[in-house]
């Protein structure tokens, strides 16, 4: 059975899964925490070794003053609980995202988490914190035209290749398999180079309540998928 070495999960659905409950959003994104920790132990022992979680978008700013200050401080205390175990088990920690937007304290720790982590080989958890993909193709695009204006480098040898080697994914293999929970049928903004061939999987459920059974039942669903690239399936090649 092929298995996608690389899974991208969209993680969302947390507001209404604390909103069904009667609860307080902070508690949905607490609870998103914890279906991320059980994610993290799964993935490995499912033969993935790149996931990457969608944690805060370059559009989440828009939300409420009190929720993106959640968020941040929810995303610092994960860092600071869960590094040392992260670590233990093998975890190599990237971030994409573009940094500058955040508050020094976070740079630190998530600077910190990828320095210490930088050998491991277990599983490569890759956080994607404000994060877009629209941000990132432009970022990336304004560092090749500076280059070209230096003269450290030729237009013409701006390639496809080329481009995704100076993407925050540099060296991360495209994701075979993208995941999105709680019902929406969009990507918003993740990954949108690097998901150019990928198959996708829609989920019903919200991310509080995704196991390491909904992760083995979507990489099942992936190794039934016929993936073409634009080309022909070989069956019908001599057709
Ligand atoms: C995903 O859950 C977490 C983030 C976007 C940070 P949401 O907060 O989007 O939850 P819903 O979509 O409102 O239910
Ligand atoms: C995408 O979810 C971002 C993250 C999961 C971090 P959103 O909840 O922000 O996406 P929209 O607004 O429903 O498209
Ligand atoms: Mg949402």
């Amino acid at each position: 059975m092929a298995t996608p070495a690389h899974v991208a999960i969209i993680m969302d659905g947390n507001g209404r899964w604390a909103k069904a409950r009667g609860l307080p959003r902070l508690a949905g994104h607490r609870a998103g925490v914890e279906a991320l920790r059980q994610t993290v132990r799964a993935a490995p022992e499912l033969g993935v070794s790149y996931l990457t979680v969608y944690a805060f978008s370059s559009e989440n700013w828009s939300r409420p003053k009190s929720e993106v200050s959640d968020l941040m401080g929810l995303l610092k205390l994960f860092i600071r609980r869960d590094l040392a175990e992260l670590h233990q088990n093998g975890v190599r920690v990237r971030v994409i995202g573009n940094k500058e937007g955040l508050q020094p304290d976070i740079r630190g720790l998530l600077q910190e988490a990828e320095s210490l982590t930088a050998g491991n080989e277990a599983l490569t958890l890759v956080i994607a914190f404000n994060y877009g993909g629209r941000d990132e193709i432009v970022r990336t695009a304004r560092k090749l035209a500076e280059a070209v204006a230096r003269g450290d480098m030729a237009s013409d040898a701006i390639t496809a290749e080329s481009f995704a080697a100076s993407l925050d994914t540099k060296s991360i293999p495209d994701p075979e398999l993208v995941i999105r929970t709680s019902g929406e049928l969009r990507l918003s903004n993740f990954l949108l180079w690097q998901a150019a061939y990928s198959e996708l999987v829609f989920l019903p459920c919200y991310w509080p309540d995704f196991s390491r059974e909904h992760l083995a039942d979507a990489l099942r669903d992936f190794a039934g998928r016929e993936r073409r690239f634009g080309g022909l399936a070989a069956r019908d090649v001599a057709l």
